[in-house]
C-alpha cells in the first residue's frame, strides 16, 4: 500500500466549524436493506438521519433478484436451520465466523416475521406459505422471493415505506458522504459524524453519537459487473481514511451468469434460473458443468465461475449459455417477469432461445470488519451489509444469504447503535452529548495542499482502472500481474489522488482508486486459492492462510496485515459433497 493512501485522511480541504452544523444521534449512510433496516431500529432510541447519494431506493438491493435465504417453519426441524448453517460454511472454504453463521442463520425466521408484519408480499406456495426456491450451494429449497425475481425491489418498498413513515427519520438522499470526522487522526479517536455534500446546500457537517455505514459494495471497480453505478466503495473507503480496520478484501464473487449481449449493459440473469433446472452449456449444447462438481451448475459460485472461465479457455469461445428451452410453457415468463422483460428487449425468448451468459462482479465479501454486535474497529462506528465483513460469508458467499444478513446486521447495528448516546453517568462514546460534539466541531480541519501535478482524464482513469481489475483480479489472479495492477493503481493515485474535486465523479474515482488498491493488497498478500480468490500461481489452499487479513491506515506501507485466526477449514469440510472443487 502507498503511503499517500496512508496519509490522506480527508478528500477535500475544510474547516468544521465554518460549515453549516447539523445534529442527530444516529446516522446511517446508505439506503439499501442493511440502512434501511438500521435506521428503524435506530429510530426506536433516537434521531436518526438517513444519508444516500442517490435516490432512495437506487441501490443494489433493489436489483437482487434471487431472494432471503430462511428457514422458516416451525415444524422445521433443528436439521433444516443445521443444514443452512452448514452449506454457509461449505460455500465459506473454511473463512466463515461459525458462531456468526449461526447467529445469522437463527436470526431469519424473527426478521422475516417482521417483514411479513411490515406488508412484505412473498410469493406464495399452494398452501398460502411463503415459497421456496433453491440456488447454487442449497442442499435445500429454502430461499424467499417475491415478485418472482423481484425479490430487493419488494424488500426496499415495504422498509423505506416504513422508513418514511417513521417520525425520527430524515432522509436526505441526493447527499454524498465524503468522509467520516473522528475526535482524532491517529485512529484511536471516536466517529462523531461525516461530511456531507448535496448538490443544492454544498458541504455540511452531521454530527452524530453513531454512525452505521451501509454503503454497499464495490462491484463498480470491475468492467463486468451485476451492480448498479452507485456501487464504488464509498463508505469502506471513508472508514479506512478514519482509521477503522478492513478484512478480507481479496475476497471478492464473480457471479456465474450476467448477461452478455456485446455492447449492453450487463444484467443479472438470477441464480434462481440453475434452481428452477436450467442448463448451463456451451455453444454445442454441451452440460460442461456435469462431471465437475457433483452438484452440476448448482455449485457454489466459485465454482461455476472458475469452470465456466476454464471451459471458455479450452474452447476459444467467447461466453456460455443458460438452455431453459424445456421449462414448461409461460413458465419462465411467470416466475422471471423482470428477467424475461430484459431478454426481450434483445429478442431472446427463453422457450427458444440459449441464453447467452458471463460471470461478473457481484458481491465484496471483504469489507470494514465489526464484531458479533456490528461494531468496527473505531467507537463510534457500525457497518453492516455489503460494506462490512462480518465473518458470515468466509471466502465465498452463499446465494441469497446477503439480503438475510442485511437485514440481521442491519436490525442489530441500529439497536446497538444506542450503546453511544450520552447516559447520565457519562456517555457511551465519549463524546460529552450535543455540547461535545459541537466542541469537537472546533477542532476539525483538513487542509489539503494544491497540487501542481498534471491532470488525468477522469473518465478515462475510472474505465482503464475497471479494465484491469477485471483482467488481473478477476476470477484468476496471478502474482506478477497482480504487481503489474498495483504499479499502475499507484501511478492513477498519484495523479488523481493530489487532486480536490468537487463533484461526486471525482471522489467515486478516488474512492474507487483506495478500494481497488485494498483488493490487490490483500490478494497479493493472500497467497493461497481459497473461495472467490483463485491465484494461477499457488493454486492450493494453505491451512497458514486460514485467516481473516486486516487492513488499517495505521500500519506502515511495508507492514503484513493483521491477522486474525478463524475457525478453519475442519467445519468448512465437514459436509464432503459441496466441499469439493474448493482447492485450486
Ligand atoms: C441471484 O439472484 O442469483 C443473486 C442472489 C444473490 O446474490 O444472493
Amino acid at each position: 500500500m502507498h503511503a499517500q493512501f496512508q496519509n490522506r485522511r480527508y478528500l477535500i480541504p475544510f474547516r468544521a466549524r465554518l460549515l453549516p452544523q447539523i445534529f442527530c444521534d444516529t446516522l446511517v449512510i446508505g439506503s439499501g436493506v442493511a440502512g434501511l433496516r438500521a435506521a428503524l431500529a435506530a429510530s426506536e432510541h433516537g434521531e436518526v438521519i438517513l444519508v444516500t447519494k442517490s435516490d432512495v431506493d437506487r441501490s443494489a438491493t433493489t436489483w437482487a433478484q434471487g431472494g432471503v435465504a430462511a428457514v422458516l417453519e416451525t415444524t422445521d426441524t433443528d436439521d433444516a436451520v443445521e443444514s443452512h448453517i452448514q452449506d454457509t460454511l461449505t460455500a465459506g472454504c473454511g473463512l466463515c465466523s461459525p458462531s456468526v453463521v449461526e447467529q445469522v442463520v437463527r436470526s431469519a425466521r424473527p426478521r422475516i416475521e417482521e417483514l411479513l408484519s411490515w406488508g412484505m408480499q412473498f410469493d406464495l406456495d399452494e398452501n398460502g406459505r411463503p415459497a421456496r426456491a433453491r440456488e447454487g450451494g442449497h442442499r435445500d429449497h429454502r430461499v424467499l422471493h417475491a415478485g418472482g425475481d423481484a425479490t430487493g425491489k419488494e424488500v426496499v418498498r415495504c422498509l423505506s415505506s416504513r422508513v418514511c413513515d417513521a417520525p425520527a427519520i430524515r432522509i436526505f438522499d441526493h447527499c454524498f458522504a465524503l468522509d467520516l470526522l473522528t475526535t482524532s487522526d491517529s485512529g484511536n479517536g471516536s466517529v462523531v459524524g461525516a461530511i456531507t455534500h448535496h448538490p443544492k446546500y454544498g458541504l455540511q457537517v452531521i454530527w452524530a453519537y453513531a454512525t452505521i455505514i451501509a454503503t454497499g459494495g464495490s462491484g463498480q471497480a470491475y468492467r463486468e459487473t451485476t451492480n448498479p453505478p452507485v456501487c464504488t466503495g464509498d463508505g469502506v473507503a471513508m472508514a479506512y481514511r478514519a482509521g477503522a480496520a478492513l478484512a478480507d478484501m481479496a475476497f471478492v464473487q464473480f457471479h456465474p451468469t450476467t448477461l452478455y449481449v456485446a455492447g449492453s449493459e450487463r444484467a443479472l440473469i438470477s441464480e434462481a434460473v440453475r434452481g428452477e433446472g436450467a442448463y448451463l452449456v456451451d455453444r454445442r449444447e454441451n452440460r460442461f458443468m456435469v462431471g465437475r462438481h457433483e452438484m452440476a451448475e448448482l455449485a457454489p459460485r466459485d465454482v461455476v465461475s472458475r469452470s465456466i472461465i476454464e471451459h471458455l479457455v479450452e474452447t476459444g469461445e467467447t461466453n456460455v449459455f443458460l438452455d431453459a428451452r424445456h421449462f414448461k410453457p409461460g413458465f419462465f415468463q411467470k416466475r422471471f417477469p423482470g428477467i424475461s422483460q430484459k431478454l426481450a428487449q434483445f429478442g431472446i425468448d427463453p422457450a427458444d432461445d440459449l441464453i447467452p451468459v458471463n460471470p461478473g462482479a457481484h458481491y465484496t465479501i471483504g469489507g470494514i470488519w465489526v464484531d458479533d454486535a456490528a461494531r468496527s474497529t473505531i467507537n463510534g462506528l457500525y457497518a453492516c451489509g455489503e460494506s462490512s465483513c462480518s465473518g458470515l460469508h468466509g471466502g465465498n458467499r452463499l446465494a441469497s444469504n446477503s439480503l438475510l444478513e442485511g437485514l440481521v446486521y442491519g436490525e442489530l447495528a441500529g439497536r446497538m447503535s444506542a450503546e453511544c448516546r450520552p447516559t447520565v453517568n457519562g456517555n457511551g462514546n465519549g463524546n460529552g452529548g450535543r455540547a461535545g460534539l459541537s466542541e469537537s466541531s472546533k477542532q476539525i480541519i483538513s487542509d489539503i495542499p494544491l497540487s501542481d501535478r498534471g491532470e488525468l482524464d477522469l473518465h478515462d482513469v475510472r474505465s482503464s482502472l475497471r479494465s484491469v481489475m477485471w483482467r488481473h483480479l478477476g476470477i484468476v489472479r496471478d502474482g506478477p500481474l497482480m504487481d503489474d495492477v498495483r504499479e499502475m493503481i499507484e501511478f492513477w493515485r498519484r495523479y488523481t489522488l493530489d487532486k480536490i474535486f468537487d463533484d461526486p465523479k471525482g471522489w467515486e474515482v478516488q474512492n474507487m482508486l483506495y478500494v481497488c488498491s485494498l483488493i490487490c493488497e490483500s490478494a497479493r498478500w493472500r497467497r493461497e486459492s481459497r473461495g472467490t480468490h483463485t491465484r494461477a500461481d499457488e493454486p492450493a489452499r494453505r491451512s497458514d492462510f486460514c485467516v481473516h487479513d486486516l487492513w488499517s491506515r495505521m500500519q506502515r506501507p511495508e507492514d503484513a496485515p493483521a491477522c486474525v485466526p478463524c475457525a478453519g477449514d475442519a467445519a468448512a469440510d465437514s459436509d464432503a459433497v459441496v466441499g469439493q472443487g474448493h482447492e485450486g
